[in-house]
């Protein structure tokens, strides 16, 4: 078997992961994993970061679909989402980039089987990529609309919410998907052991 995910594990493609992947799944279910003594200070805070991608992309999006619909004024808008919305991207991208230099590495390292696992993670952030660029293009007309060109701003909210809500779907299938091969990993062996945290 190739280590290079097929069309069909595409982020965009799958809809769940294919058997295999989540190898330790079965033994350390989402239900344990709260309680459990091997979720330590790395797992737990990179656990927060994820729902904040969560919660972030759905307030961003829906703040857009809020302009679009007219039921908040465009400079209220503006103030609010900016700071927010540059936030988020910029944080995507630095949460990826540690996790490939510094967390993908050494969990590959741990077990053979965790090898497609984290191609298959790292082809996701290449997607996830090409999501936050679409995205970011279309939050870079709204801007300029509310600044410069007020009546695109009724074709530039929609598209704005577009944009986002794609990346949040993409985002949190890969979010799921990683946490569902990592963080098992991380109960099985320990933060220590695995050189994390
Ligand atoms: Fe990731
Ligand atoms: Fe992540």
């Amino acid at each position: 078997m190739s280590d290079t995910p097929s069309d069909d594990l595409s982020l965009t493609g799958r809809a769940a992961l294919p058997e295999g992947y989540a190898f330790l799944l079965a033994a350390y279910p989402r239900a344990v994993w709260d309680e459990h003594p091997n979720n330590g200070q790395w797992c737990s805070f990179w656990l927060e970061r994820h729902q904040m991608f969560r919660d972030f992309s759905a307030a961003l999006a829906d703040a857009c679909a809020q302009l679009a619909d007219g039921e908040v004024e465009a400079q209220a808008f503006h103030e609010w989402f900016l700071p927010r919305v540059n936030f988020y991207f910029g944080e995507i991208d630095t949460h990826h980039k540690v996790e490939e230099y510094n967390y993908f590495p050494a969990l590959a390292r741990a077990d053979a089987q965790m090898a497609r696992g984290i191609a298959l993670l790292e082809g996701d952030h290449r997607a996830v990529h090409d999501l936050l660029l679409a995205a970011h293009q279309a939050v870079v007309a709204l801007d300029g609309a509310i600044r410069e060109t007020p009546a695109e701003v009724a074709a530039a909210a929609p598209r704005a919410h577009d944009g986002l809500a794609a990346l949040g779907a993409g985002l949190g299938r890969h979010l799921d998907d990683e946490e569902d091969i990592i963080v098992p990993l991380i109960l099985d062996r320990s933060e220590p052991v695995l050189g994390i945290g």
